[in-house]
């Protein structure tokens, strides 16, 4: 109740964040003294308004319903009995002392790209942000029981580079666990820093793999046809799943991702157009393209994949979150210390638009009700203090230029870290509910 009301008022409402600002403009004081103040005010509101209800079981009260100020009530266990019915995507971030969840000096299997902190990121308050959902908890993520739920299995992540950024929160993740460090190796020898095509490790006491695709359009990208016209340089067949598919089949948990790649200047622009059969749709527009793929990965789905056996996920697209430019005209987000906790202003993702109304169009389809949305869209959407932005150069390089920041890719420990806790919980769920 009293989310409708902001809602519907939002002038009259201070958000945390308003709070915030409004405090780092009054406050004349030392750094160091605004930066603990700083600290101490973010706890409080956040102690406040979202964990209210933590305070209320640790005393052994009993709410019921909502209170006129704060929807405040007893969160229910997300794994137990009734627990299934929380939407674990409709939540925020709560400040946690007992994160990161691990060290990125501890874990080798990390991109130079996405260690922040040792490229130099000053400030540490983004790696401490917990999901919390709204309406029951998420069980805390234990690699010791992932990796055994993982025995004699793959786990297969495919997409783009952002679903590499969430595949290398998982070895981190899984190896904090494992003291001998050399048991978990690249079955190809292959090292960690090479950009393309797939990299797949091993966990050799769990026999366990967990796999990387780099596929960034999940369908096929070549060589246009014979006649083609001239600016053609390059075709999607948005008609043909990616030939490395036949690897992907047979995993035991598959999440795919798409979307970043999908736009003007990573296609037409480079003379990258769509065909469909023998024909180049000159005037396919990008939006179409994307559907169409979408579409070429789920019949791929419904004909390839034995969903008894693999549990399909797609990732939602990742919040971007350039100010002052794009990824490629100087935008930046090299100042963002803190999540937005408060109220977001409303924004539609057209690329989630297109995901949710294929899938909901192809929901009498077995495959389509079998698989799961990992939908970080909104989640991610909040955490505009969570990327590389100038940190993502190794720790010799220094940060790179203000002109050419990150504001995609998520810094690790960090925002991706939650995707698999909440992996995590949908594994766990499966397996507690059966499907
Ligand atoms: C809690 O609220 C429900 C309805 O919202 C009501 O039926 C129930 O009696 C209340 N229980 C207590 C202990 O107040
Ligand atoms: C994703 O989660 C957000 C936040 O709960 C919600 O508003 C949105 O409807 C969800 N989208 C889908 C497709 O489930
Ligand atoms: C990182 O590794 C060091 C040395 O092995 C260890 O002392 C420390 O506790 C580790 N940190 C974390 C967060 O795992
Ligand atoms: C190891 O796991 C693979 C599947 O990933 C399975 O085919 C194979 O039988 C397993 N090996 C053993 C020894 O269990
Ligand atoms: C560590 O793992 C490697 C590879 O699995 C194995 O050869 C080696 O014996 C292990 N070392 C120890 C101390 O267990
Ligand atoms: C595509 O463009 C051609 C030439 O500009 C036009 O004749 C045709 O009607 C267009 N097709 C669609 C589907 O818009
Ligand atoms: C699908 O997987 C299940 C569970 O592993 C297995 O029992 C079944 O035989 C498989 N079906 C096909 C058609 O392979
Ligand atoms: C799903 O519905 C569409 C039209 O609504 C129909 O053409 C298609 O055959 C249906 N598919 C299944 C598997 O029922």
């Amino acid at each position: 109740m009293a989310k409708n009301t902001a809602s519907q008022d939002p002038e009259n409402t201070m958000t945390h964040f308003d709070f915030l600002k409004k405090f780092r403009r009054l406050s004349p004081l030392e750094p160091s003294l605004s930066i603990i103040a700083f600290f101490l005010a973010t706890l409080f509101f956040v102690s406040c308004f979202f964990n209210l209800d933590y305070f209320s079981i640790g005393r052994g009260f009993t709410w019921n319903g909502s209170s006129s100020s704060a929807n405040v009530h007893v969160r229910r266990e997300f794994l137990d009995e009734g627990g299934d019915g929380c939407d674990v995507f409709d939540g925020n971030w709560v400040w946690d002392e007992s994160y990161p969840l691990y060290q990125s000096q501890n874990c080798s299997f990390l991109d130079n790209g996405f260690r922040c902190n040792e490229n130099g990121r000053p400030d540490s308050f983004y790696t401490k942000w917990r999901w919390q959902p709204k309406d029951c908890n998420l069980p805390r993520f234990d690699a010791g029981m992932m990796l055994e739920k993982l025995r004699n299995r793959r786990i297969v992540f495919v997409g783009d580079s952002i679903g590499r950024n969430h595949w290398e929160s998982l070895l981190c993740l899984l190896s904090s666990v494992i003291l001998n460090k050399t048991s978990i190796h690249e079955v190809n020898g292959s090292p960690i820093t090479k950009h393309t095509g797939f990299l797949v490790f091993k966990f050799d006491d769990f026999n366990c793999t967990v796999e990387y695709y780099r596929s960034p359009f999940l369908v096929v990208q070549g060589r246009p046809p014979a006649g083609a016209p001239e600016e053609v340089k390059v075709t999607l067949k948005v008609d043909q799943i990616d030939w490395v598919s036949n690897k992907w089949r047979d995993a035991d948990v598959l999440v795919f991702n798409s979307g970043h790649w999908w736009s003007y200047d990573k296609t037409i622009k480079v003379g990258c157009y769509f065909q469909e059969g023998e024909e180049v749709k000159m005037n396919m527009s990008l939006q179409s393209a994307y559907r169409r793929s979408l579409e070429t990965v789920i019949d791929w789905i419904g004909s390839n994949v034995n969903m008894s056996k693999t549990y399909v996920l797609f990732r939602t697209p990742s919040a971007v979150h350039f100010r002052g430019g794009n990824w490629n005209s100087g935008g930046g987000c090299h100042l963002e210390t803190l999540p937005d906790l408060g109220l977001l202003p409303v924004s539609s993702d057209i690329q989630l638009e297109i995901l949710i109304n294929m899938l909901s169009e192809h929901s009498n389809e077995s495959q389509v009700m079998k698989l799961d949305l990992l939908n970080v869209t909104d989640m991610t959407r909040r955490r505009k203090d969570g990327h590389a932005s100038v940190y993502y150069l190794g720790p010799d390089t220094g940060p790179a230029s203000l002109h050419h920041q990150d504001c995609s890719h998520w810094c690790l420990p960090g925002v991706p870290d939650s995707w698999n806790v909440l992996l995590y919980a949908l594994l766990h769920k499966r397996e507690f509910f059966g499907r």
